[in-house]
């Protein structure tokens, strides 16, 4: 049953206020998940987002063999007896993150199956990074059609040196989780520097990993045998850095004042400095960041400032972020010009935003330009992935009128409950089913 969600604009009016509590994040939860097959133990998790993604790759392991049990933020997961290499192609088609889970099942039982995770809206999505440093490793890949056969060298996979001509994020962890395993040493060059990857990579040294070098483009893997979890204490789930920057940019469009709770200001510093250079009051504590617009001069809008936007591996502006400050830029004066650097796919829903009044210019698959500011009205949206599903929930809060948002399993993938911790800061929005 599909379901969609009607927002009631607030019209340019900056009224929503209080706090929002950061949940655990998506990209370090699903690979946290995938790395319990590299385990002796079963893996304990908290703060674990309640999001769709993180029940489709517990519904992969658990279809393999695995058990797993999610509640209360908690995830206790055991891998240890697959009873199958093959990870269960209706659900890995569609979810991009389960490539995550080649590595350690390739290292742990010396043979994955899985049919290409497919390409979605905001691109093709190719796997060949993967496919190259398997190779390295000293396995052998044979494909039918969309399925790969992998196949690791008797003895099990080999360390060996992987220079990433893109640093890719999911190829990162997953070699770094295969390579725990290896024999002998592996060095990851060009590696990914997210967050979620030194915290990872903390996860794994805890429970006997010998990982050096996580969060620089430098990763040295010394390979060992399966991991165990110290008793007792769960490993707990990072906060979500893009969850966070979405509704600090919700914030600064729409809300009188906004703090949100158990965030890391640092893994923002991207953001925070464009919303800062663009006229938004921004204040930083330990562990949370307030944003405000009380206090305008006769209660006239603060002029915001037109930005140019490049995305860019961390710590640079974060791609995933892109289509929320989108709408940020729509209300800024003047002309910005926005680059996509990392996927060609991932600007197509600005035709969405025209459609709302905007006043986007596709210039090339990588580049838009968008003029401000301009009243949005509210529309019929669908959300194509979850990060521009969550730029047109902003849209919907800050156009006139109503807007209706159909496709929501998109923004249920990687947002928790959503539209109740958003009617908890004063937005009009409900879910409806169809
Ligand atoms: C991760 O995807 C995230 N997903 C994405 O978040 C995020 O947008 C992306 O990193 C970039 O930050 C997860 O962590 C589950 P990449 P990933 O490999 O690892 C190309 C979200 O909304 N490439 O870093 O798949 C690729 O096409 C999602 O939570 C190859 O060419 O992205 C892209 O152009 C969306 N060959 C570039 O590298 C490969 O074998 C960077 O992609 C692999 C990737």
């Amino acid at each position: 049953m599909s379901e969609h969600f009607i927002i009631k604009g607030l019209a340019g009016k900056k009224t929503l206020a209080g706090e929002i509590t950061i949940v655990g994040a998506k990209n370090a939860a699903l690979k946290a998940i995938a790395a319990s097959v590299l385990f002796k133990t079963p893996l304990h998790l908290s703060n674990v987002p309640h999001i769709e993604d993180v029940s489709r790759i517990l519904d992969i392991l658990t279809e393999m063999g695995g058990s797993a049990m999610f509640a209360d933020h908690e995830v206790k997961v055991d891998a240890r007896k697959l009873a199958t290499n093959t990870l269960t192609p209706e659900i890995s088609k569609r979810l991009r993150a389960s490539i995550v889970l080649t590595g350690p099942i390739l290292a742990r039982y010396g043979r994955v199956q899985f049919p290409h995770p497919g390409g979605c809206v905001i691109g093709e999505r190719p796997i060949d990074l993967f496919i190259e440093g398997y190779k390295k490793m000293g396995a052998t890949i044979t494909k039918k059609g969309k399925f790969y056969d992998i196949v690791a060298p008797k003895g099990g996979l080999r360390g060996a040196e992987i220079f990433f001509r893109l640093a890719s994020v999911t190829g990162t962890e997953t070699f770094m989780m295969a390579a725990t395993l290896a024999k002998g040493t592996t060095v990851i060059k060009n590696a990914a520097m997210e967050p979620e990857i030194a915290w990872l990579a903390d996860v794994l040294n805890a429970s006997g990993a010998k990982i050096e070098g996580a969060g620089t483009p430098i990763i040295t893997v010394k390979g060992g045998s399966p991991l165990a979890q110290k008793q007792g204490k769960a490993f707990r789930i990072v906060p979500d850095r893009i969850e966070a920057g979405s509704f600090l940019i919700l914030g600064a469009l729409a809300a009188k004042k906004l703090t949100l709770r158990s965030v890391v200001p640092e893994h923002l510093g991207s953001l925070i400095e464009l919303l800062s250079y663009a006229g938004t009051d921004v204040e930083i504590g330990k562990d949370f960041i307030t944003v405000k617009n009380s206090g305008q001069k006769n209660n006239k809008q603060k002029e915001l400032r037109a930005v140019p936007l490049r995305t860019h591996e961390y710590p640079g502006f974060p791609t995933d972020l892109q289509a929320p400050m989108m709408i940020y830029l729509t209300q800024s004066t003047g002309e910005s010009l926005v680059f996509e650097t990392i996927f060609e796919g991932r600007l197509s829903y600005t035709e969405s935003l025209n459609r709302m009044g905007a006043n986007i210019t596709m210039m090339d698959p990588h580049r838009v330009r968008v003029v401000g500011p301009s009243k949005l009205k509210g529309r019929l949206l669908e959300s194509p992935d979850l990060r521009a599903g969550l730029a047109f929930v902003i849209a919907g809060a800050i156009a006139s009128g109503v807007s209706e948002i159909h496709n929501v399993y998109n923004i249920d993938r990687g947002y928790e409950d959503i539209e109740r911790r958003l009617r908890g800061i004063g937005l009009d929005i409900v879910r409806v089913g169809e």
